[in-house]
């Protein structure tokens, strides 16, 4: 495993990181969502994602990682960096979503029960909730880290100018934001209008989630659409996005890769690793060959000036 410095700060995290977005809720098959955990540490994958609606049902990726950490991690406690996030729906009434002070921290009084912990590592706000003064969700965060629940603050899915606020209301209540979380791959480059330059600037760490965009960017789906991949649950990787047009990319894209000697997957973990600006790739898996695979990217970070234009005209649709 290699390690980046999140922004300027004291830590560094792992080049990949796990989600457990999906695959490890309760109604997941828990040894292999245990066998895939075991696997990523044993890999110096060192830091493990999660939120409070993570499962399904919500809260039971939380408790299936307690369960886990309890059986293998506690030992390691201090090797790990844990994090969880509110912001997104999770229980019933007003106070169950979005970014008020009452939810965040009640949330993650929540989250550290089902995991068993005294304290994450990175609290996040899930995302910004534009009726909320962002003082108030920025306050939560300040809490979580003062009262000890949580060590850093980060945030997710708040665009360049939300971020600059952010990361000014934070400093100014003397909590530095560690991490900002957003959505970068091939098939997604918003954070490159602005946002990477933000947090460059405010020395704030990126994560970028679904690198390889819940798995298009594999090989996953060049001969239709296995029965136990995301695709075919049709729900937040829909049927109807995988058509031609794209799958014409994704051919493109898995040539290119073969002739870097890589696999489409570790092409795109390496792809979004070649801006120093990226601290971590966060991806998520269904099982153990997934996580070797990924992390098999870590052979070759280097793309020619040549590859790079080749992807682009890919991705252009040229
Ligand atoms: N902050 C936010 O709002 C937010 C939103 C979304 C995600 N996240 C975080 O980001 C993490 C990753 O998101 P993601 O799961 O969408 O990431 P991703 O890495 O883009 O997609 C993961 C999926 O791709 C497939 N896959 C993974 N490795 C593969 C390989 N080597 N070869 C072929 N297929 C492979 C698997 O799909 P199959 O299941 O089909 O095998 C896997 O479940 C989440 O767990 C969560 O922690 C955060």
């Amino acid at each position: 495993m290699q390690y980046r410095r999140s922004g300027r700060s004291g830590i560094q995290l792992p080049t990949i990181s796990l989600g457990l977005w999906h695959n490890f809720g309760g109604v997941d098959n828990f040894e292999n969502s245990r066998a895939m955990l075991r696997r990523a540490f044993d890999l110096g994958i060192t830091h493990f994602d999660l939120a409070n609606n993570y499962g399904p049902p919500y809260g039971s990726a939380e408790e299936t990682f307690g369960q886990i950490l309890k059986k293998d991690f506690l030992p390691y406690r201090d090797e790990l960096i844990i994090s969880t996030k509110a912001g997104w729906d999770m229980w019933p009434g007003p106070y169950g979503d979005l970014g008020s002070r009452k939810y965040m921290l009640a949330s993650l009084d929540q989250s550290l029960k089902r995991m068993g912990l005294e304290y994450v590592d990175i609290f996040y706000h899930h995302r910004p909730d534009p009726d909320t003064p962002m003082e108030e969700s920025m306050g939560a965060l300040d809490t979580a880290v003062r009262s000890g629940r949580a060590l850093y603050a980060g945030i997710s899915a708040y665009n360049a100018k939300q971020t600059s606020e952010a990361v000014k209301i934070l400093r100014d209540l003397g909590t530095h934001c560690l991490i900002h979380q957003p959505k970068y791959s091939m098939f997604v480059r918003d954070p490159e209008q602005g946002l990477f330059d933000v947090l460059e600037k405010e020395g704030v760490g990126s994560i970028v989630f679904s690198p390889l965009a819940q798995g298009l960017l594999s090989d996953r789906y060049l001969k239709g659409i296995p029965s136990d991949s995301r695709a075919a649950r049709d729900f937040f990787l829909k049927k109807k996005d995988i058509g031609e047009a794209t799958l014409a990319k994704v051919r493109a894209l898995n040539e290119i890769a073969g002739q870097r000697g890589q696999t489409l997957a570790e092409m795109a973990v390496a792809w979004v690793l070649r801006d120093p600006r990226v601290t971590s790739a966060l991806v998520g898996t269904s099982k153990v060959s997934q996580v070797d695979d990924n992390v098999a990217a870590l052979k070759n970070l280097k793309f020619s000036a040549e590859e790079l234009r080749k992807i682009d005209g890919v991705l252009a649709g040229k």
